[in-house]
């Protein structure tokens, strides 16, 4: 009998301590549920060791049994104790983690702006605004009928070629030109004068080159009234040309062939580079090609319902990504579409 209450004590004042010992050692939550498990719970040594209490004498039940509460009531508080300080650890480690440090300077966030087209998009029609001429659109899906054939391009006509397009239909297509809105604006109009709009927008053509891109922007010009001359096509595009490119541009009109204007003309400003003398940029010429110009022909203002004995028009039509390149000094169209933060950021 002595030597069971010896052993059955020796045996919980043992388990007492390796709890004790393996709970010093243990780092983390899962550690010390082992131990719990292993030691405390329904399989645990500790209670199993309680199992036993049966084989000893009825005297010595209640020492022993006090005894091993006191160590089960122990252990307990103890691995509490542990896992309190592990959960605090834990939540020491995760604010110093995420600690943020307020007095860093802050990333500064790069300030956007406009698109070059959309810069001189925009200073195109602030020139021609002033000048009395409102924006009118037009869509990009176009009718043949506007986009040729009422501009006197029939089917058949060569001038087809030199705009070749994106045909959805036979007879719709992406227009090819902004020169459609005069067609529309003028049906529109009928038979008021004047009539002065711009109208840019994008248009489309089968060509991609470092000065052709299939899409492109235009700004078309169109004036209607009962007195219009050539003179006054060359004082408003002489305005223009020194608002956007300097007050010294000289403009010259060279005799052209557009099917929708007679006479027809190409624009030229003096070189912006070299004035006129002649350089690499004008091809030793002294002078830029900017736009196709012309007066309306009657069969347009005709077609459209006006009547071509009393009324005269002029027009003309401008490449948008031409100009922002003469402007800007831009050797390849395609930049303008390639989105490279590093040449976008430069205007
Ligand atoms: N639509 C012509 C083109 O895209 C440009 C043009 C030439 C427009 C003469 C006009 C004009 O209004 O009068 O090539």
């Amino acid at each position: 009998m002595e030597r069971g209450v010896c052993s059955l004590e020796k045996k919980i004042l043992e388990i007492k301590e390796r709890v004790l010992s393996e709970l010093k050692k243990a780092e983390s939550f899962d550690a010390i549920q082992e131990i719990r498990v292993k030691f405390l719970g329904k399989k645990g040594e500790l209670t199993q060791v309680l199992r036993q209490m049966g084989t000893l004498a009825p005297e010595e039940r209640p020492r022993i049994g006090q005894l091993a509460n006191e160590v089960r009531a122990l252990l307990t508080e103890r691995l509490e104790k542990k896992l309190s300080i592990l959960r605090e650890q834990e939540k020491e480690k995760k604010l110093k983690s995420e600690r943020i440090d307020v007095t860093l300077p802050g990333r500064p966030l790069r300030r956007g702006h406009r698109h070059p087209i959309s810069l001189v998009l925009e200073e195109i029609k602030d020139i021609f605004t002033a000048m009395g001429f409102e924006i009118a659109e037009g869509p990009e899906v176009e009718w043949d009928y506007y986009n040729f054939e009422a501009l006197n391009i029939p089917k058949d006509h060569p001038a087809r070629d030199m705009q070749d397009s994106f045909y959805i239909t036979d007879e719709i297509l992406l227009r090819t030109h902004t020169s459609p809105v005069q067609v529309r604006v003028l049906e529109k109009s009928v038979p008021k004068v004047p009539v002065r709009i711009i109208a840019p927008g994008k248009v489309y053509r089968r060509d991609d080159d470092a000065t052709h891109s299939p899409m492109f922007h235009q700004v078309e010009g169109l004036l209607v009234d009962k007195r219009c001359t050539l003179g006054d096509l060359k004082g408003v595009l002489l305005a223009f040309a020194r608002q956007m490119f300097g007050q010294d541009r000289q403009i010259r009109l060279r005799p052209s062939f557009f099917p929708f204007t007679e006479p027809s003309a190409e624009v030229d400003i003096s070189c912006v580079n070299c004035g006129g003398k002649g350089c690499r940029v004008c091809s030793w010429t002294g002078w830029l090609e900017i736009l196709g110009a012309g007066m309306v022909h009657p069969r347009v203002l005709e077609t459209t319902g006006y009547n071509p004995e009393e009324v005269v028009g002029f027009a003309f039509g401008m490449g948008v990504e031409r100009i922002a390149m003469l402007k800007y000094g831009i050797p390849d169209l395609r930049l303008f579409f390639e989105n490279d933060i590093r040449f976008l950021h430069q205007f």
